[in-house]
């Protein structure tokens, strides 16, 4: 078998189209513009194309965009008064505060700082918590745009069998949560593998869905997953440069060797990258509309 792609290109766009179409509604029925802030601190060259390509598709969209770089030395005074200003400013739905934040931050402190109705990144434990008990307002943006690739692709994710390997934060815990819940879309046996896990291939064989975000290249190969498996791989890993100076970025799945196995698979890029942007315009199209009583 050889693997149909799941383009998060693709489906990424067919979501861009509709929210469009949303915010020019909002605007003409009620005067109603989205507002996003991103916040990056330091000078991190990974994190200031994800920021970059934030703010572009924003202004794409039509949302209300705010960028502010702050310097690498600036303080957690100054970056919590930030914070506490962009909380009070109506024209500001969404706030981003890109991480990792530099060492010497106290990322915590940040992300409870942030109003949980303007938390489009879904980090602040109200909304983790409210994501845990099935009544979540935001979903983070990179589970919740794994979740859309499997529904959009036609993946039976009722009863599936989902392994995900990794437990971030970010990603782990969060897609764990979000596909057991008992709701269309979702309703999985869930099993979450980890650095402690004793054998992670006996796990990873026995999935119909696995989501890999290990952080490491290779760290799934063909021997390790089921004929007919559908892989969503969420890994981005820098392993040198192009000529020209490019990234050159490679998943965490053995892409060449798993996709004659899987019965479908996301590439590297395109595919799980393109989607938690999106979902990140989703979450501040809906911060606007929860502040505007539309929602
Ligand atoms: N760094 C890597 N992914 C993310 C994300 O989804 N949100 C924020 N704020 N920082 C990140």
């Amino acid at each position: 078998m050889t693997a149909s792609i799941i383009s998060g290109t693709e489906i990424a766009r067919q979501i861009r189209e509709e929210l469009k179409q949303e915010i020019i509604e909002l605007k003409a029925k009620h005067n109603l513009v989205p507002g996003l802030a991103t916040v990056l601190v330091g000078e991190d060259p990974a994190s200031q194309s994800y920021v970059g390509a934030k703010e572009k598709t924003s202004i794409e969209l039509g949302i209300y965009s705010e960028r502010i770089d702050r310097p690498e030395k600036t303080t957690q005074e100054e970056l919590m008064a930030l914070v506490d200003r962009l909380n009070k400013d109506p024209k500001i739905h969404g706030i981003l505060v890109q991480l990792p934040l530099p060492k010497h931050l106290d990322e915590t402190e940040v992300l409870y700082a942030i109003n949980p109705k303007k938390d489009v990144d879904g980090f602040h434990p109200v909304n983790v918590g409210k994501l845990m008990i099935g009544e979540p307002d935001y979903l983070p943006c990179t589970p919740h745009g794994i979740q859309q690739l499997l529904i959009r692709s036609g993946v039976q994710i009722e009863g599936a069998e989902v392994v995900v390997v990794g437990r971030s934060n970010i990603v782990g815990k969060p897609i764990a949560n979000i596909l057991l819940q008992k709701r269309p879309g979702a309703n999985a046996t869930v099993t979450v593998c980890h650095t402690g896990t004793r054998d992670i291939s006996f796990h990873t064989k026995r999935a119909d869905i696995l989501i890999v975000a290990a952080g490491r290249p290779k760290a799934v190969t063909a021997d390790m997953v089921k004929e007919g498996v559908v892989v969503i791989d969420v890994g981005v890993n820098r392993v040198g440069k192009t000529a020209e100076g490019k990234a050159i970025l490679v998943g965490d799945v053995d892409f060449e060797g798993v996709k004659e196995k899987a019965s479908a698979i996301t590439p590297v890029p395109g595919g799980v990258g393109p989607m938690t942007i999106t979902m990140l315009m989703l979450n501040t199209v809906r911060a606007a509309k929860l502040a505007a009583g539309l929602a």
